[in-house]
């Protein structure tokens, strides 16, 4: 299988603007995996830069858009990309060089929700049991991979990328909210009662459309904003 691909290629340090670059690869199998063909033009270009770990969609490393739509390189099958296959870097985010973002500010967020469970009683010697109800509440929340396809397919997170949290740091805020075994909950909530980090999400649903791992940011930013609404009556 032969396949032909144009590449996004910028380095802020040496060209005057991006370009995309075409590259043909020949003998592909149907069953290769889009890294798998970044990596044979790497093969042919060293100078390519992308960033992958895992190769298993785990790691969350390799995400990028790929004709017009975010997702992970190592788990999309070269069957199912129409060529000449498109390959940019996460939109809304700054170009650290050719597929390779800044994931500085996308980080800064995901800590500013305290992805942590935060205990004001004293600890038990031994677990903080949870029962199997309390456990599923976190179905949909905790297999997140922090790949950053679902904040950089959102409008609302192109356009305030420093106020609003964007849909994977509040869907992390979500998981630690509804987690049993965490007792600051009213402190979140009121740290995310603001005008831009919660209420900039317009429901736009991107997020949901292009998360890899299937889950719903979108659901839990409502979740979110359905305990505030308890809180305060
Ligand atoms: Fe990636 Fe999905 Fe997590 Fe967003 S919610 S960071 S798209 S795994
Ligand atoms: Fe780890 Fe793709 S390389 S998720």
């Amino acid at each position: 299988m032969e396949m032909r691909f144009s590449v996004f290629r910028y380095n802020p340090e040496t060209d005057e603007a991006p370009r995309m670059q075409d590259y043909e690869l020949r003998e592909l199998r149907p069953d290769m995996m889009l890294l798998d063909a970044l990596k044979l033009i790497r093969a042919q270009d060293e100078t390519l830069a992308f960033r992958s770990s895992c190769g298993e969609g785990v790691c969350g490393s390799d995400g990028m858009n790929v004709n017009g739509r975010n997702m992970l390189a190592c788990i999309t099958p070269l069957a199912q990309l129409k060529s000449p296959v498109t390959i940019r870097p996460l939109s809304g985010l700054p170009v650290v060089r050719d597929l390779v973002v800044d994931l500085g500010n996308f980080w800064r967020q995901y800590r500013e929700v305290q992805p942590w469970l935060v205990r004001h009683d004293p600890l038990p010697e031994v677990e903080l049991r949870q029962s199997p109800e309390d456990r599923e509440r976190l179905d949909g929340l905790y297999e997140c991979i922090l790949c950053a396809c679902c904040s950089s397919a959102c409008p609302s997170y192109w356009w305030n990328p420093n106020r609003f949290l964007g849909p994977a740091a509040l869907l992390q805020a979500s998981r630690f909210i509804e987690d049993s075994r965490d007792q600051a909950t009213a402190e979140r909530l009121d740290r995310l009662d603001d005008a831009y980090k919660l209420f900039r999400c317009h429901t736009i649903m991107n997020c949901a459309d292009v998360c890899p791992k299937g889950l719903n940011p979108s659901r839990a930013i409502g979740q979110i904003r359905q305990r505030m609404l308890k809180q305060f009556i």
